[in-house]
């Protein structure tokens, strides 16, 4: 897969300048990118980490990983034109040692160790990739028909047509209530699962139909699927699941030294979630850390698109920025010296 080819997908990156700002990535460094996508983020991170860096990709979609993989491998060295990316001047050009891990985030960390090596940059940018979306094979869109898939890892897994076929009325009511905060989840489980007596449910197109036929559309408001289709992605990916064993892998991390000491002292931090069942766990985490000495804040709080961004890319519409940077406790021998300031 070549980068400069025109008919590449594509997705860009949210609050850029803001993750560079935060992780202010820098020669020699080694980064972790859990969520590779399009390598927009990587491409920066990587020019700033420069030549004697590494950047350690990982992404569900083995596609996704290929051509972020190959977007990096191909950062032109000194001389030899290129550009872009804003990511400074990473020691010279040319393209870091380049690291990938076909599989969740969540492994990661152990990745990271089995190679000897620990992080100085760790980014998560949560959720799927535009590209995902928009190919209607992939089953994440309600206004694109396809199969209903789901899965951002094709290869593996059950599909939003298994839940949708197995999960009993119950289950499927507090699935579609949690993950999708739909207040009329009853109605919706219950008209799936009479439906589904006499015709399979396998298509996004037939499911969002039969959402829209309980859940009626107020004007201006969004369509009656996406929630639906919110709980169903969140569920057929285990995005919570993964969320928390990463949140958990930084928590052992920032500790005292430990052999799960996958982050380096003074190690920087930085997620992007996309709402709220997202964004929560990641701000408790934070806090936590900061609460017991182990973090500082990068961002005080979070920080948002603006409203220019907003208008450039309505993806980043709902985007939360949050980061820290480990700081170490006493006597771990991993202690570093205080940032000399916020990002
Ligand atoms: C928002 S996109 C990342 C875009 C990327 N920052 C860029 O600039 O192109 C999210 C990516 O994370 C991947 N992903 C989502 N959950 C994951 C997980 N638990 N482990 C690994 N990758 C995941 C998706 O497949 C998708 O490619």
């Amino acid at each position: 897969v070549s980068s400069a080819d025109p008919a590449q997908p594509k997705h860009i990156p949210v609050l850029p300048v803001e993750v560079l700002a935060a992780l202010s990535p820098q020669p020699g460094q080694v980064a972790i990118d859990c969520t590779a996508g399009l390598g927009g983020h990587a491409e920066a991170i990587a020019r700033a980490v420069g030549p004697t860096g590494t950047v350690l990709l990982c992404d569900l979609d083995a596609g996704n990983l290929a051509r972020a993989a190959d977007r990096l491998r191909s950062i032109p060295a000194a001389g030899a034109g290129g550009g872009g990316g804003g990511g400074g001047e990473g020691g010279g050009g040319g393209p870091p040692k380049v690291l990938t891990h076909h599989g969740s985030f969540a492994e990661a960390p152990r990745e990271l160790l089995a190679a000897g090596l620990r992080a100085d940059l760790v980014l998560a940018d949560l959720g799927f990739a535009s590209p995902q979306v928009e190919d209607a094979q992939r089953g994440f869109s309600f206004s694109r028909d396809g199969p209903l898939d789901m899965r951002l890892d094709p290869t593996r897994g059950s599909t939003a047509a298994d839940l949708v076929a197995t999960l009993p009325e119950r289950e499927l009511a507090d699935l579609i209530y949690r993950f999708g905060e739909e207040r009329e989840s009853r109605a919706i489980a219950r008209r799936i699962v009479q439906t589904r007596a006499s015709t399979p449910i396998t298509r996004t197109g037939q499911l969002a139909e039969l959402i829209r036929s309980v859940v009626r559309r107020t004007p201006g408001g969004i369509d009656p699927a996406t929630r639906t289709f919110q709980a169903l992605r969140i569920a057929v990916n285990d995005e919570l699941g993964h969320l928390d064993a990463l949140l958990d892998w930084i928590d052992r991390g920032a500790r005292p030294q430990t052999r799960d000491s996958w982050l380096a002292p003074g190690a920087r931090v930085a997620i992007i979630a996309f709402h709220s069942l997202e964004d929560r766990p990641v701000k408790q985490a934070f806090g936590r850390l900061v609460e017991r000495g182990l973090a500082e804040p990068v961002i005080d709080g979070m920080v948002g698109p603006t409203d220019a961004e907003r208008q450039a890319n309505p993806r980043a519409g709902s985007a939360k920025l949050r980061a820290v940077r480990i700081v170490g406790t006493p006597g771990s021998g991993r202690a570093s010296p205080p940032a000399s300031g916020s990002a």
